[in-house]
């Protein structure tokens, strides 16, 4: 390791975030009721301009009136280049109950926007005396958002989580697609006349995931807009599980159960980490830093991998 030591993210499940917009309170009861670990209630881009006021004042409302049972409770507002921004921090944090969590802040284009936030959810917070502390989390989703990611997972020590925007940030990154995250056919590689799919939002995953890991911040993975593409949905999830990310977002209550499954390690994983774990021990007592597992060689980095992965399911677990 170097002398910089890797932080830990906070200890909390992550695997689905599900989004509804702030204006349609009809479908706040379902998604306290889901199985998504974080809910997100959007003031954002699911709202019409003219309906801003309402939701802010639905949503409000709604984190003091609604069970949200253990959920992470966490309220997207809108971005630093709009006028609504300042107020829906302002009315939240002035007006919402202590139960809200979190505040998602889109469009994050450098450490100064977390900051400016920060800032404001602070004064508000001495100023009411709120007892709990909101954590914060971000999106991804524009070329200064990329650009800048590492900065800004170290803008603030309320930063829990960031996430990939695919549809925002492929408008900004000006890319030939209108989908929503997944596959994108003109993304290909031709070899003797065979087209082999590449995947166009791995360097932005992989460049997230590293100033996550490095400042301590939960790498999730967005939305997926088909949401009648259920494979579609798994393939895009099993990627950003593979990478190092921790969960993805639903934008219907059908891709819960699928960003669940994703994000949980398997039975047969979990039980293979502990035989990683097990025969490593075995090796420490025998003096050795290598040993031999199903024909493969594991050493002591391969305790750091099994441990990911028993560590996340002693968390879903408990
Ligand atoms: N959370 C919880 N329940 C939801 C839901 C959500 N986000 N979206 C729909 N439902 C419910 C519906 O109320 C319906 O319930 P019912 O069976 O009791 O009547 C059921 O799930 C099936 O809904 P369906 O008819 O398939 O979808 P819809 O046409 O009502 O809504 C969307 C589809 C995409 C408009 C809606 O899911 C939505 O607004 N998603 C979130 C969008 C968002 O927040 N975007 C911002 C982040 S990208
Ligand atoms: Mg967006």
């Amino acid at each position: 390791m170097s002398f910089l030591i890797q932080p830990s993210p906070p200890a909390r499940l992550n695997r689905c975030q599900l989004f509804g917009p702030g204006s349609r309170p009809a479908i706040f009861e379902k998604m306290a009721t889901s199985a998504a670990d974080v809910i997100n209630l959007d003031l954002e881009d699911s709202v019409a301009p003219d309906d801003k006021e309402t939701a802010r004042r639905n949503v409000i409302c709604a984190i003091g009136d609604i069970d949200w049972g253990n959920k992470h409770l966490s309220v997207r507002i809108n971005g630093l280049d709009t006028p609504f921004w300042y107020r829906d921090v302002v009315e939240l944090l002035e007006n919402a109950s202590e139960r809200l969590d979190q505040i998602m802040i889109p469009k994050v284009g450098n450490a100064a926007d977390v900051y400016a936030v920060d800032a404001l959810v602070s004064a508000i917070e001495a100023a009411r005396g709120r007892s709990r502390r909101i954590s914060l989390e971000v999106i991804i989703e524009s070329a200064a958002g990329i650009a800048h990611v590492e900065e800004i997972a170290a803008a603030s020590p309320r930063l829990q989580a960031m996430s990939l925007g695919a549809a925002d940030f492929a408008a900004s990154m000006g890319m030939q697609t209108t989908g929503i995250g997944g596959t994108q056919e003109n993304y290909y590689m031709l070899h003797e006349g065979q087209k082999y799919w590449g995947d166009p939002w791995h360097w932005a995953q992989t460049a997230i995931v590293a100033a996550c890991r490095t400042h301590g911040v939960l790498p999730v993975d967005g939305p997926f807009g088909d949401f009648s593409d259920d494979e579609g949905f798994i393939a895009q999830a099993r990627r950003s599980a593979t990478l190092g990310m921790v969960g993805k977002w639903a934008i219907h209550p059908k891709q819960i159960a699928l960003a669940n499954e994703v994000f949980t390690p398997s039975a047969e994983q979990v039980a293979e980490a502990r035989e990683i774990l097990a025969a490593m021990e075995q090796a420490r007592k025998d003096g050795a830093g290598a040993t031999v597992y199903k024909g493969r060689l594991v050493d002591i980095a391969s305790i750091r991998q099994a441990e990911v992965i028993v560590k996340q399911a002693e968390m879903i677990d408990g």
